[in-house]
């Protein structure tokens, strides 16, 4: 029964105590089939965990008493011994509670308030080899998290581990919203909207809505040394985690002791809820780096969209885009409108010949003989823009480990503090090392390339250097332990307005703030007003939207990502990508719906400014954005890039009407969204000068 010593706990603990091993004061010692139950701090979130005769764990939740995950078994597979899941009873239960609040370097909002109850459940098996498998829930008001933690033990040395049996059954009925998982695509899929109860094998995060307007999203936090979790639904609305495969017949292959990463369930009543979460970062480990003022957040322009357009080229030749000249143009570009940073692709060797899925040619060091890099890096430290490093390593993070720290060092010579990396390989397709000097072909979320991404991340940060993955590994908030982690892809970005087949459809981005976007920043690379492109199709939005995703798509680095010749083409659009912030003090979203719209404000973390951003699918919108988020008392001057008349993502996507007008916060506005459409509005405090 109840093992009353583990009812000491640190902080301003509480102890709920349920059941049968809770009832008796004489308890025999050793696992027994018993209950648990905790609340979050206001009482919104409730968890119950029961042990039964069986030895099956299972655990359910509510959310103001509503039942929203109903019974779900809780185990694991093991490949060389028998499974855990049968056999065990509670040990101990605990329950403390947590409050504190902390500091992002840089983010969506500066300071994050942790306040959640743990409830700790030692697990033991009652019979057979005895097994420990303790299970953590973390409830918070707008959802939990939970993972298992393996103490050091006679019985489980090694743990092998062939599949998770975690369950999410689901309560009621309702539509989902998810990206298909183990295709060959990886993350780079369109959002499918189906009944929860069509939902096949999908990846996280998996947003969902039910009968009764609550909103849920499954997902996970702090990934490490694990392989990522997938969901497969089983039946009905019950889901089963799958884990992408390792390199052998078990997942993942830990040494106890350990924990997993945390599973996670945000739940809302309104799908900005989701957004304004801060549930994935809060359980992440706090900030292991120190001071990483060296990064600064910022808008960046490069050698990009040329060659997605196919009017110059990565590799070598007539078409080559990584110039010296054409580099200083665009240095020049950055210093006199004021962006930080300049990318520049195919600077390096390796791009001559087959690179998608080898990366074996590349070097990181080496530039091509007509990119001169001592050049470039004097003139672009004169002109006071960093370079934005560029390592495509054609999935291949074997090869690209055996070149970091040089690489790393080159550019810390130089003063860059950014890399882009990116993993081109279909799934099962990346490369990494098996511990002896050989490699062998993975997934791009597995264990060994989560290992992979943060050796990159932690090999980068000795070098000062912050990264922004493309063909990542999922987000799972690590950039709260390490803020070097500054973006990544993991999703279909702008480049698919370029060569899509299909290309973005305007529901894209309303799909992605309330899915992808809830696992991390995105570098979606947005600002583009050149609107033909290589597919029919075209970029499918208006201008305003365009602007607007600046404020909607979250990310501490954000491109300008047209060419450059477009934004002096048209100075009074591209004032606003110029204006707009991108390190935040605080964001609100005002109003939204999964792959129909959204609206978010943001306020500037280095002046008074407010920024709003607003974006439809393919549908025009009147919205209403109420402008309780300024100062009360205070004036201001609203910029707004608004849809013009006839804009239309399909006949009309420069039609753009570009006015100001004072407002205060006691104004409401109308915002009207073409379709496809959107608006984007600077607010800029009158009176006060901007720090
Ligand atoms: C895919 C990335 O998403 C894209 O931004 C990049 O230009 C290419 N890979 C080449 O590295
Ligand atoms: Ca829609």
């Amino acid at each position: 029964m109840l093992n009353r010593r583990s009812l000491i706990t640190t902080g301003a603990a509480v102890a709920a105590v349920t059941g049968p091993a809770a009832a008796q004061d004489a308890a025999p010692s050793g696992p027994q089939p018993g209950a648990a139950t905790a609340a979050s701090p206001e009482g919104v979130i409730a968890v119950e965990v029961t042990a039964d005769k069986d030895g099956f764990v299972a655990y359910s939740v509510s959310r103001l008493g509503k039942p929203v995950i109903t019974s779900s078994r809780l185990g694991l597979m093991l490949t060389d011994a028998r499974k855990l899941e049968r056999a065990f009873g509670i040990l101990s239960q605990t329950v403390t509670s947590h409050d504190d609040t902390w500091e992002q370097p840089w983010g969506e909002r500066r300071f994050i308030r942790n306040r959640y109850t743990e409830l700790r459940l030692e697990l033991q098996e009652r019979w057979g080899l005895m097994r420990r498998m303790d299970v953590v829930f973390r409830l918070y008001d707008d959802g939990l998290g939970f993972r298992y933690e393996f103490p050091e033990q006679e019985n489980l040395k090694t743990v092998n581990i062939g599949a998770e049996l975690t369950e999410f059954t689901v309560a009621d009925p309702g539509v989902a919203w998810w990206l298909p998982a183990f295709e060959y695509n990886r993350a780079e899929y369109l959002y499918n909207k189906t009944p929860i109860s069509s939902v096949g094998v999908s990846q996280t995060p998996l947003t969902m809505r039910l009968e009764d307007g609550t909103h849920l999203s499954i997902h996970e936090a702090a990934l490490v040394e694990y392989s990522g979790m997938n969901l497969r639904r089983v039946e009905g609305g019950k889901f089963r985690a799958m884990l992408t495969p390792g390199l052998t017949s078990a997942a993942v292959v830990r040494e106890a002791p350990f924990h997993t990463p945390w599973r996670t369930i945000q739940i809302a009543d309104q799908a900005g809820g989701l957004v304004e979460s801060s549930l994935i970062l809060n359980l992440n480990e706090p900030n292991k780096l120190g001071d990483v003022s060296w990064f600064t957040p910022m808008k960046y322009v490069g050698i990009w969209w040329d060659m997605h357009l196919e009017t110059r080229s990565w590799n070598s030749g007539p078409k080559h885009g990584a110039t010296t000249e054409y580099t200083m143009r665009h240095i020049d570009f950055a210093a006199e409108h004021g962006f930080g940073g300049v990318l520049v692709e195919g600077w390096n060797v390796g791009w001559d010949g087959e690179w998608f899925g080898t990366g074996w040619n590349y070097s990181f060091t080496q530039p091509y003989p007509d990119f001169d890099i001592e050049r470039v890096a004097a003139y672009a430290r004169e002109k006071g823009v960093e370079i934005v490093g560029h390592h495509e390593t054609g999935g291949n993070g074997f090869f690209y480990e055996q070149q970091l720290d040089a690489a790393f060092a080159q550019m810390q010579r130089f003063g860059w503090h950014s890399v882009k990396t990116g993993y081109v390989a279909d799934a099962g397709g990346a490369r990494v090392g098996t511990g002896d000097g050989q490699s062998a072909l993975a997934w791009h979320e597995g264990q060994h390339m989560a290992r992979h991404h943060l050796k990159v991340v932690e090999t980068a940060a000795k070098y000062q250097v912050a990264v922004n993955a493309h063909e990542p590994i999922k987000d799972t908030g690590l950039r709260r332990t390490y803020p070097n982690t500054i973006s990544r892809e993991g999703a279909r970005g702008m480049e698919y307005a370029a060569w899509g087949q299909p290309a973005n459809p305007p529901e894209h981005e309303p799909n992605l703030v309330f899915t992808r976007l809830l696992a991390g920043p995105m570098d979606y690379t947005p600002g583009i007003f050149g609107m033909e492109t290589r597919v029919p199709e075209g970029v499918a939005t208006t201008w305003a939207k365009q602007l607007a995703l600046y404020v909607t798509i979250y990310s501490p680095i954000q491109m300008a990502a047209d060419l450059l010749e477009h934004y002096e083409a048209n100075p009074a659009p591209f004032q606003f990508i110029k204006d707009v912030a991108v390190d935040w003090h605080e964001t609100r979203v005002l109003n939204g719906e999964v792959g129909d719209f959204v609206t978010i404000a943001r306020k500037d973390r280095n002046s008074d400014e407010w920024f709003l951003g607003s974006i439809t699918d393919e549908n025009p919108r009147v919205l209403t954005a109420p402008l309780a988020f300024l100062d009360p008392g205070r004036r201001y001057r609203a910029e707004i890039y608004a849809d013009g008349p006839g804009a239309n993502y399909t006949t009309n996507r420069t039609a753009m009407d570009i006015s100001t007008r004072e407002v205060t916060s006691a104004d409401v506005l109308t915002l009207r969204l073409a379709p496809g459409g959107g608006q984007a509005i600077r607010f800029v405090p009158l009176g006060r000068a901007r720090r």
